[in-house]
């Protein structure tokens, strides 16, 4: 048998070789010093993996701490899993093997019950126990300033931010209204510094930035620049980050970008499955669905604790078991029932399970992407008692589709 390749972890005299690696690995150059000042702070403390080869840095991985919102409310310890590369002369020899599974019994050592990712490729990570948790549309508005119906919600204000207010802005009203679906996530300050300081700071580019201001304060943001990448029309705004409370706050901030002058369309990717913009806009087929794709890879790392801090609806007692081959420690027979869950007995003990999963497939109900009757009517989900699949729709079931808008 080939022994598994050797996980450490990095010192911070590493974390630049770490990332160009990285970047090497998605096809892009390394950082500038200026960038990687700004990159640099994504980078937790102790929280970079590498493998190591012929005396070189050849596999890296790492994530910063973050929270998750659960349906319910409740925000857990999340590790958000970023910048994950093999050396392209090193893939298919088990390294991110290695390095997911030292990175899971780290984030479990951690305390952290989740762990996330956005996934380059959809066919990566389901191996480790991650399943889709949530998706997002990709949407193109033709824009005009009478786009929204006139008895559309109107909202309050939006004004334009100053340069030098676009951060503490921005993350101050982010870090009240985005936990308010589950999915949200919170962002840490590296995240702010690579994501937006970076573009506003060292970029130089230019960015719109607007607040609405509701009846209880500033309660939504869009930030957007000029589309001109491949795939966006001539005179066009790509959406970057659009956060609101309610749907007034969402059709005030479409509204505002769909006026902006010298602009025919605004477009924007994963967007939440729910966003009523088909409802708000005179013309519905003005807003084209240019995609559907997975947004939040969610891995369960610690089952009970999860479980047990969402709310449920209201149902009868279901029975569920869960299996997990990374982190066996998961593995369960859980019962859900009056608003909880708690683990009643091992996968092969006298409590028969009447519906089973893999943790993956438990990631993919857990904040309400997908039923759990359409999980068994595909395969993901098995059901020995199939009485109770409805049950444990009803258990499941959440208000609004989960959506965490932040990428990382
Ligand atoms: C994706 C990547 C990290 C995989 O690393 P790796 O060290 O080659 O992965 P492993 O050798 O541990 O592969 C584990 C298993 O996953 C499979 N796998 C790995 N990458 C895959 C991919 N892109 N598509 C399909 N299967 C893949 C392997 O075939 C292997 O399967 P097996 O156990 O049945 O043989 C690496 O190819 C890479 O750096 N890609 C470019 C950058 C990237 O996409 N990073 C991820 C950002 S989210």
């Amino acid at each position: 048998m080939t022994q598994a390749p050797a996980v450490e972890a990095l010192g911070q005299g590493e974390l630049r070789a770490a990332h160009t690696l990285f970047a090497a690995a998605i096809h892009r150059g390394p950082a500038d010093d200026a960038a990687w000042a700004r990159t640099s702070e994504l980078y937790s403390p102790g929280r970079t993996l590498g493998v190591h080869a012929d005396g070189a840095l050849a596999a890296t991985a790492t994530s910063f701490p973050s929270g998750l919102a659960v349906p319910g409310g409740a925000v857990l310890p999340m590790a958000a899993v970023t910048r994950v590369g093999v050396r392209a002369d090193h893939t298919r020899r088990g390294m991110l093997t290695a390095l997911m599974h030292t990175q899971l019994a780290d984030v479990a050592d951690r305390g952290e019950p989740f762990a996330s990712l956005r996934a380059s490729e959809a066919r990566i990570y389901g191996r480790f126990g991650y399943g889709i948790a949530s998706r997002g549309r990709t949407v193109r508005v033709r824009a005009d300033p009478t786009v929204l119906r006139p008895d559309a919600p109107r909202g309050g204000a939006v004004r334009l931010l100053r340069r030098d207010e676009i951060v503490p802005v921005l993350r101050e009203v982010h870090g009240r209204i985005a936990a308010r679906r589950p999915g949200g996530i919170t962002r840490s300050e590296g995240w702010w510094s690579m994501a937006v300081t970076r573009r506003v700071e060292v970029d130089r580019a230019h960015v719109l930035a607007a607040v609405h201001t509701g009846p209880d304060g500033d309660d939504g943001f869009a930030v957007a620049h000029r589309g001109d990448g491949p795939g966006f029309p001539e005179r066009s705004l790509e959406v970057l980050d659009l956060h609101a409370a309610d749907v007034p706050a969402t059709a005030a901030l479409w509204r505002f970008l769909l006026g902006v002058d010298l602009v025919e369309h605004v477009q924007a990717n994963l967007r939440p499955l729910d966003e009523p913009l088909e409802l708000l806009l005179t013309d519905p087929r003005a807003c084209a669905v240019l995609g559907v794709d997975d947004e939040t890879w969610l891995r369960i790392v610690d089952v009970p604790t999860a479980l047990a801090a969402r709310s449920y609806g209201p149902a009868d007692a279901v029975l569920l078991g869960v299996h997990d081959g990374v982190l066996a420690g998961n593995s369960g027979v859980f019962r859900i029932a009056d608003g909880s869950a708690e683990r009643v007995g091992p996968l092969d003990g006298s409590v028969r399970p009447e519906l089973e999963c893999t943790v993956a497939a438990l990631a993919m109900a857990y904040l309400g992407d997908r039923s759990p009757s359409e999980l068994v009517a595909s395969g993901w989900w098995g059901a020995p008692d199939p009485s109770a699949v409805p049950r444990a729709d009803a258990a499941f079931a959440t208000p609004v589709r989960p959506w965490c808008g932040t990428y990382f």
